[in-house]
């Protein structure tokens, strides 16, 4: 690992104020100063700032988070749009949200320091099946929940199997619970778009059997040891 990214994995500085550090002669490598940014530290190096030893956080974080409409998923935005760091800023571990949600879109995100974790739930073998809630505009009609149900064509994919409830229908709109097994961009919003429908609000109601619960908008809460296994394993 760069030394910038293990001091930054510390919880100590950010990366660039690692690279001052670092230029700054601040920074020591089993004794001998290093000013070597990109240094490569390798299992059983010692690395010292301003004479203190520092770690990479080994502590994981595993946090539920009720994304309002309005935030990016993502770490930082060169739009300088708000992005969902800014909802857990108080945690102490450095967190990476685990998949997206759309600037419109509400509801559940999960966010880890576990790389490994993420890495499972992200790669599309292991996805496991997510639940929306979505109001669309006009009818949803039986054979319009068939073809949804069936797989529909979102430009290029054809969706897999998908278990679609229309809860309410009125005149002008409906509100549809669909769960779906892949994570394709904007997936939902096609799947409807496909049929004719046009999704007016989208929230993420669960993933897999995680569900949000009571949990308000822009609040989060910590994942209880029973599902942070339940989501190693699934
Ligand atoms: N499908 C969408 O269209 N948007 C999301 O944010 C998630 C799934």
């Amino acid at each position: 690992m760069r030394l910038n990214k293990y001091i930054a994995q510390s919880g100590i500085a950010s990366r660039r104020k690692a690279d001052e550090l670092t230029l700054q002669g601040k920074v020591s490598v089993n004794g001998t100063v290093m000013k070597e940014p990109g240094y490569d530290i390798v299992k059983g190096d010692v690395v010292e700032v301003n004479g203190q030893i520092v770690k990479p956080d080994s502590r994981k974080a595993y946090i539920m988070l009720n994304k309002p409409k309005g935030f990016i998923t993502s770490v930082n935005d060169e739009r300088n749009r708000p992005t969902v760091m800014e909802l857990v800023s108080d945690v102490d571990e450095r967190l990476y949200p685990i998949g997206r949600l759309d600037f419109n879109t509400s509801g559940m995100l999960l966010m880890t320091n576990d790389g490994d974790l993420a890495y499972k739930l992200a790669h599309p073998r292991n996805q496991i099946y997510k639940t929306y809630r979505a109001r669309v505009s006009g009818q949803i009609s039986a054979e319009k929940q068939s073809k949804l149900r069936n797989g529909v064509d979102i430009g290029g994919f054809v969706t897999s199997k998908a278990i679609v409830d229309v809860i309410k229908q009125t005149e002008r709109s409906a509100i549809v619970e669909i769960k779906i097994f892949e994570g394709k961009n904007r997936q939902v919003r096609k799947m409807f778009a496909v049929v004719g429908n046009k999704v007016l609000d989208l929230e993420r109601i669960a993933i897999g059997e995680l569900y949000l619960g009571h949990l308000k908008q822009g609040h989060y809460r910590k994942l209880t040891q029973k599902e942070i296994q339940y989501l190693k394993e699934c």
